[in-house]
C-alpha cells in the first residue's frame, strides 16, 4: 500500500505568503470578530474564496445548548453552498483568537469539519488550498483537505 503523503508547510512569518493569502487571511480574522463565543470564548473565523474572487465568511455560533451551535468552518461551507451554488471554492483561510484558551498556534479544523469540508473538495474535484493561522505569527498551510484527512467517510 502506497503511504499518503501528507504536505503541510508551516510558514513562519506571514510576509512569505502572496498579496492574496495576506488578504484571505485577512478576511479570516475579520471574521473571528464576528464570532458568537460566549461559552468558550474560543473565536473561529473562516474566510472562503470562491473561483470568481467572492469571499464567503464564517464563524462559530454558540447556543446555551452547546451542541446546538456550529463551527465557523461549516458556517462558511454551507452559507457559499446555498448563497453561491455550485461556484467552486479555491482558497481557505481559518483564524483563531481566545481570551481564555491558548490561541497562539493555528487552530485545525475539527473531525466533523473536516469530514463536511474534504467532501466539498471531492464533489467539485479540486483541491482547496488551506491557510491556518492563531494570535501568534505562524501560519501552516496545505495544499489542500486532503492533507488533514486523507481517509475520509464515503458513501
Ligand atoms: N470551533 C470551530 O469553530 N471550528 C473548529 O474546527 C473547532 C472548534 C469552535 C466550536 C466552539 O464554538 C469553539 O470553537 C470551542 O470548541
Amino acid at each position: 500500500m502506497k503511504a499518503f503523503d501528507c504536505r503541510l508547510e508551516v510558514v513562519e512569518a506571514p510576509a512569505d505568503l502572496n498579496k492574496n493569502e495576506l488578504s484571505l487571511l485577512d478576511q479570516a480574522l475579520k471574521a473571528t470578530e464576528k464570532a458568537h463565543a460566549p461559552y468558550s470564548d474560543f473565536h473561529v473565523g473562516a474566510a472562503i474564496q470562491l473561483e470568481d474572487g467572492t469571499f464567503v465568511l464564517g464563524c462559530n455560533q454558540e447556543n446555551s445548548a452547546y451542541p446546538s451551535g456550529l463551527c465557523a468552518e461549516r458556517v462558511a461551507f454551507f452559507t457559499a453552498g446555498v448563497q453561491h451554488t455550485g461556484k467552486k471554492i479555491v482558497g481557505l483561510a481559518i483564524t483563531a483568537r481566545s481570551g481564555r484558551h491558548n490561541d497562539s498556534g493555528p487552530a485545525v479544523p475539527c473531525g466533523a469539519c473536516l469530514q463536511v469540508l474534504r467532501e466539498v473538495e471531492k464533489r467539485q474535484d479540486a483541491l482547496i488550498p488551506v491557510l491556518l493561522k492563531g494570535s501568534g505569527t505562524t501560519v501552516w498551510k496545505a495544499p489542500g483537505l486532503v492533507h488533514f484527512l486523507p481517509f475520509s467517510f464515503d458513501l
